[in-house]
């Protein structure tokens, strides 16, 4: 008898058949059902264990999380939302689990409660159905790009430069803490270092990805990323992944266009492929929100809102226009962000970027063109001489999920923004080669994945939605 997946069953006509199903058990009541999980979906199946067909001691073992396999008869199933279940012929315990020992009981847990089990969480219908989203979101990244005729880049996690120039890396290193190798003026000698200099993991495969973009023509990344950001916020990982599509021949213009098609491409294959999970996510969201006040609930719920992105162009302005908006807006006025809008010039913080969101535009907005002051070194100058060709995408509920820029090509004026920036030109001796021989316009950016999923998943916490979250001062499972 092959085993089948619940998933699948569960798709069946309830006509008589033998199944093999193997998976954790949920929930044993009774004495006589057993409701059944395998990962592939958060329905569980009822399995019958039919009175007196099977030993007390065998009985006994059914705990929750124990491990089953189970041959049986399909059947109609008399009670409501199943239209099948499974009458067992043969019970056998793969894995016996301690009920008393087992971290979680068939109640709901808290989601803090659940980030200190993160290894188990996963057997949660929350985290299930997290995780299957994660994985469709990954899977519609790839489709996206294959479709068009991306070349899938792998570029390096340990690298020596920093891309985006904040020196926000971790150093990765083989010399001993004690007796590290010293230059005569104290300085660490990395020459005695494993590759024989400092070495970082990587902030951003933006530069390696150009090298990619002007040979291939389009290319993408997708890897993690690594930030020792001392940020501990609902939206920062120290690891997290990044997708990075850089786009020889492509404007700032094409750049936004094809972000705007990329994200509205995932959020569909999502909706189209994963709607039970969502479906799912949707009630946990309004059940959670039922808790808020009223003025902190969403005026949409999770599918509408997905729904309504599809449904609509993004909003595209300047951050001139949106430093105005923003000064001008009665929440400045009335002194309400923390960070008051002063003027042009200034960076914008989470609170004013969700401000243009969620209270000004109500929809994305991608934001352009910023000063060239806040922005990284690599970024396009524009014919103003105090902007850049930078373009930030800013989600209801999350603020930043996507960094991108069309990148400056003109080696003069590259060479001569790095000097002013204090960026060490002999680093980069690779990546100035690209503008040396047969330098083209071109683009790109960097979409944040798990802000991504939290946006789809409406998760609020981004380690929620990352299955082993690294953060400052906590890095257990
Ligand atoms: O805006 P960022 O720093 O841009 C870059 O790294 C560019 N090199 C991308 C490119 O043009 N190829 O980062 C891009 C995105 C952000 O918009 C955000 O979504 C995500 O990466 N991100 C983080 N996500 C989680 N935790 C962090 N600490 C993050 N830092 C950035
Ligand atoms: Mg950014």
């Amino acid at each position: 008898n092959k085993r089948i997946k619940i998933k699948e069953l569960l798709q069946q006509e309830p006509a008589e058949q033998q199944v093999t199903v193997m998976g954790w058990v949920r929930t044993f009541r009774n004495n006589q059902f057993i409701a059944l999980n395998d990962g592939s979906t958060n329905t569980n199946l009822q399995v019958v264990a039919t009175l007196g067909m099977f030993d007390e001691s065998l009985l006994k073992r059914i705990t929750t999380s124990a491990s089953l396999k189970i041959t049986g008869t399909v059947v109609p199933s008399v009670g409501k939302g199943q239209k099948l279940e499974v009458k067992a012929d043969t019970i056998e315990i793969l894995g016996d689990s301690d009920a008393e020992a087992y971290p979680l009981q068939p109640k709901k847990h808290s989601l803090e409660f659940l980030r200190e089990k993160a290894h188990l969480r996963f057997r949660t219908n929350t985290f299930g159905a997290v995780f299957r989203v994660r994985h469709a979101l990954a899977f519609a990244v790839h489709r996206f790009f294959n479709d068009k005729g991306f070349v899938y880049l792998h570029t390096p996690i340990v690298t020596a430069s920093d891309a985006e120039g904040a020196g926000e890396m971790f150093r990765v290193t083989t010399l001993p803490f004690e007796n590290t190798p010293r230059n005569e003026d104290g300085s660490v000698n990395f020459k005695e270092d494993f590759f024989g200099k400092s070495t970082n993991l990587t902030v951003s495969g933006q530069l390696e990805g150009e090298l990619g973009a002007t040979a291939f023509g389009e290319i993408y990344t997708f890897g993690p990323t690594f930030r020792a950001e001392n940020s501990n916020t609902a939206r920062h990982l120290a690891e997290f992944w990044m997708i990075e599509p850089e786009m020889a021949f492509y404007d700032l213009e094409d750049n936004a266009n094809l972000a705007e098609e990329f994200i509205k491409y995932i959020i569909r294959y999502v909706l189209e492929n994963n709607r039970e999970d969502l479906d799912f996510l949707a009630q946990r969201l309004a059940d959670e929100e039922k808790q808020l006040p009223q003025d902190k609930r969403s005026e949409m719920g999770l599918i509408e809102k997905l729904e309504f992105v599809l449904n609509n162009d993004f909003q595209r302005l300047s951050y001139t226009e949106a430093i105005d908006i923003l000064k001008e807006s009665n929440h400045n006025k009335k002194k309400k962000f923390q960070y008051p809008v002063t003027g042009w010039g200034m960076d914008l913080q989470s609170e004013h970027e969700r401000y243009l969101v969620e209270k000004h535009f109500k929809k994305p907005v991608i934001l352009m063109n910023y000063p060239a002051s806040i922005k990284a070194f690599y970024m396009r100058i524009n014919e103003d001489g105090k902007t850049v060709a930078a373009m930030d995408i800013l989600a209801p509920g999350i603020g930043e999920i996507v960094g991108g820029s069309q990148r400056e090509e003109r080696l003069d004026v590259l060479l001569e923004k790095m000097e002013k920036m204090g960026i060490p030109e002999e680093e980069l001796w690779w990546y100035l080669d690209t503008r040396r021989f047969g330098t083209v316009p071109h683009s790109g950016f960097g979409l944040g994945f798990e802000r991504m999923i939290q946006f789809v998943t409406g998760m609020s916490n981004i380690r929620d939605v990352i299955a082993f979250p690294r953060t400052p001062k906590s890095a257990e499972f």
